[in-house]
């Protein structure tokens, strides 16, 4: 017979451990939300009041709701293993989520509920409780306020309030009236608004579609594939086989910064903006889980690709092949799949530079205004390449005063090795990472070269004030207005000051 010995979790520990699973508030609220639907709601209400340390989150449902056996079950930390096979319908998947997602953001959870056919239960997990006596003794008694609260969010029908007390990580005054707090709490309530209308923005949208709301307004749908838009390209619509199964796959180009209204435009950037919002969105059962990734395909978020966005759509029995975590926010592309989705990928990439690159032009062209670039995009055959403008004032002088030859052949040997290769890749790590003109540079050196280019227009005869004019709208000196009115003041005379 095999001997052993029972070691059971120290609950005081465990406690700890349950409440660090990496939730944020809105990734917690959305835990709860998928519950809900799971529970086949047609409303969600979620509450955030604010009163100091008395303040409350509660999710509100009107689904099919739980006895009081199904409750205790559902209390359990870790109630339905994630080998058991679930419901297509079903958003679940650990059997963890109503506690984890709760203790990260609460000390006390009362969850009661209702069904067609059993009247009110109630639980309640108290973790100060449960530490103190450091066992799970899950609390069957209901407390007048929070049966108060019951009466008051739902009434008789079926359905279940789950409500969180003692928020001790979001509220950090327990002053009702601080009012620094209080906005601070506020936020939380427009960041889960917002949240929710992008991972469940194709349930309340469509036929069949559900209500939800929080504190009184309905979630704005957030389609990332504007696919209302008359600009919005289909690039690719497509089933890949897997495992017997058909994986649908349909990818986008979204319409050009050129082709969206102001508001249009931030808004279809979502809360990371464009740059970091393209990619595959991976729905699991129409919710989303991942917003805009490139799955660790070995692609990099560039500027010119951040219109490419794809749809895939997972039935939730692949969560393991996918490695779906707990908070349900994370995907990994089985490799199976991996060329397939490459391709899929590198087409749509190419598609938005090509939107880019031919809107891009105008754009440069229409927002610079009169000021003299120093270099030009042009076409060469099907090629793009850049090239010094020869009508820029001090180029003109300069290959005029050599008369072509060897200061000539220089400008093109500079203009044949654009390292532009380089440049993408240094840009792919964020704009800010290169350097404006003359930026981290000494202001003497500006105003040497400065000096320079002065000198250099008055011996080809430009009069003092047109030099003026000229360098306040030539590149890059257009950024430096004070310097160039300072070096022409002391290399032209008192006059232009
Ligand atoms: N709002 C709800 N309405 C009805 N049943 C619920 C609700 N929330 C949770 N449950 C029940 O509790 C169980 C455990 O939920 P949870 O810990 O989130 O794990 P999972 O969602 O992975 O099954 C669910 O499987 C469901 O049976
Ligand atoms: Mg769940």
């Amino acid at each position: 017979m095999t001997s052993y010995e029972v070691v059971e979790p120290r609950a005081e520990s465990l406690v700890e451990s349950l409440r660090a699973f990496g939730y944020a508030t809105e990734t917690a609220v959305a835990d709860l939300v998928d519950n809900s639907i799971t529970a086949k709601a047609t409303t969600v209400d979620v509450r955030l009041r604010w009163a100091g340390n008395e303040s409350w989150i509660a999710i509100v449902d009107d689904g099919l709701g739980m006895d009081g056996g199904r409750l205790r079950e559902a209390m359990r930390p870790g109630t339905t293993s994630p080998l058991t096979p679930r419901n297509a319908s079903d958003l679940g998947r650990f059997g963890l989520g109503l506690k984890t997602a709760s203790f990260s953001q609460c000390r006390r959870l009362v969850v009661m509920s209702a069904t067609a056919t059993s009247s009110l239960v109630a639980r309640t997990w108290d973790l100060d409780h449960v530490i103190r006596v450091g066992g799970w003794q899950l609390l069957t008694t209901l407390m007048s306020e929070d049966r108060a609260m019951w009466d008051e969010l739902h009434g008789d029908q079926p359905g279940t309030v789950v409500l969180w007390r003692q928020l001790d990580r979001l509220v950090v005054s327990p002053d009702p009236q601080n009012e620094q707090a209080e906005t601070h709490f506020y936020t939380i309530a427009d960041r889960v608004a917002r949240h929710l209308g992008m991972i469940f923005h194709r349930y309340v949208t469509g036929p069949g579609k559900i209500t939800i709301r929080v504190n009184g307004r309905n979630i704005a749908p957030w389609d990332p594939f504007l696919e209302s838009h008359e600009t919005t390209q289909v690039v690719t619509d497509e089933s890949l086989p897997y495992r017997g199964e058909l994986i649908s796959v349909k990818s986008f180009v979204l319409p050009h910064v050129s082709r969206l209204t102001s508001e249009e435009h931030t808004a279809a950037g979502g809360r990371r903006g464009w740059a970091s919002q393209q990619g595959f969105y991976v729905y699991r059962n129409r919710r989303l889980i991942v917003s805009g990734s490139w799955l660790g395909l070995g692609f990099r978020r560039e500027e010119l690709t951040s219109l490419a966005r794809i749809r895939l759509d997972l039935p939730s029995h692949m969560d393991s092949d996918w490695q779906i975590d707990v908070r349900k926010s994370v995907a990994r592309a089985p490799g199976a799949l991996v060329p397939e989705l490459r391709r899929i990928a590198e087409v749509v990439r190419l598609r938005s530079e090509n939107v880019y690159r031919h809107r891009g032009k105008v754009l440069q062209r229409a927002s610079q205004g009169d000021v003299v670039q120093a270099w030009l995009q042009v076409v060469r055959g099907t090629k793009i390449a850049y090239q010094v403008n020869r009508q820029h004032p001090l180029v003109a002088a300069l290959l005029t005063a050599a008369g072509g030859g060897e200061v000539e052949a220089m400008v093109r040997l500079l203009e044949e090795t654009v390292p532009v290769p380089l440049i993408i890749l240094n840009h792919a790590d964020g704009p800010g990472r290169q350097a404006a003109p003359f930026e981290e540079t000494a202001p003497d050196t500006v105003r040497s070269v400065l000096t320079d280019v002065v000198r250099a227009m008055s011996r080809a005869g430009t009069s003092g004030k047109e030099i003026v004019g000229r360098l306040l709208t030539m590149e890059p000196f257009s950024d430096f207005p004070d310097l160039v009115r300072e070096v022409c003041t002391r290399e032209l005379g008192q006059e232009m000051a």
